[in-house]
């Protein structure tokens, strides 16, 4: 079973942001971040933390979340903000399967460009843009990926890409 197309009420469409505001935005989350999560080691605190003061920040992220390496090929869903996200998603498939075989981060401007199914799977019909990037623990080991979706297209860039990249790294690397 997969989202519906309608938004339920605690969820609101994308806005996005120039990329002025969005760096102002993401140094504001980052310092909140770094403050909140200062001497924690807990792996899912640290997850829920991260997605509830990014969402708070960053206007356009509709769904919010990681998804953890379950298996030598496999990804199941952990903790995020959003609609029903998909529970099992193979490194075969998808967005966030690419980026867990390659290990680097995806910028998708939009995902109804591609292949649905395959190169990407649609947990919610509202997801326009999406990027994911791999989270490596402490010796270089793939733990999970970080996907973040936008209603709307183009929401992700380069901006995204190095703030999440550097904060990720300081967090779970
Ligand atoms: N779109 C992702 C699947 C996860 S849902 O977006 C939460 C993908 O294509 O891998």
């Amino acid at each position: 079973m997969s989202a519906s197309a309608e938004m339920p009420y605690f969820i609101k469409p994308s806005v996005n942001l120039s990329q002025e505001d969005k760096r102002e935005a993401y140094e504001q989350a980052v310092m909140a971040i770094e403050a909140n999560l200062e001497g924690e080691e807990a792996t899912i605190l640290k997850m829920a933390t991260i997605n509830c003061i990014l969402k708070t920040y960053l206007p356009y992220y509709y769904w919010v979340g990681f998804y953890l390496v379950s298996g030598p090929e496999r990804l199941s869903v952990g903790p995020y903000q959003g609609t029903l996200g998909c529970l099992h998603i193979d490194f075969s498939k998808g967005v966030c399967g690419k980026a867990a075989r390659e290990r680097k981060t995806q910028l998708v401007p939009d995902t109804h460009a591609l292949a649905q199914g395959t190169d990407h799977i649609a947990c919610d019909p509202n997801s326009r843009s999406e990027i994911v990037v791999p989270v490596l623990d402490p010796q270089g080991k793939l733990l999970a990926v970080f996907d973040v979706d936008s209603t709307l297209e183009n929401s992700f860039d380069e901006v995204d890409q190095q703030y999440l990249e550097i904060m990720l790294h300081r967090v779970f690397g």
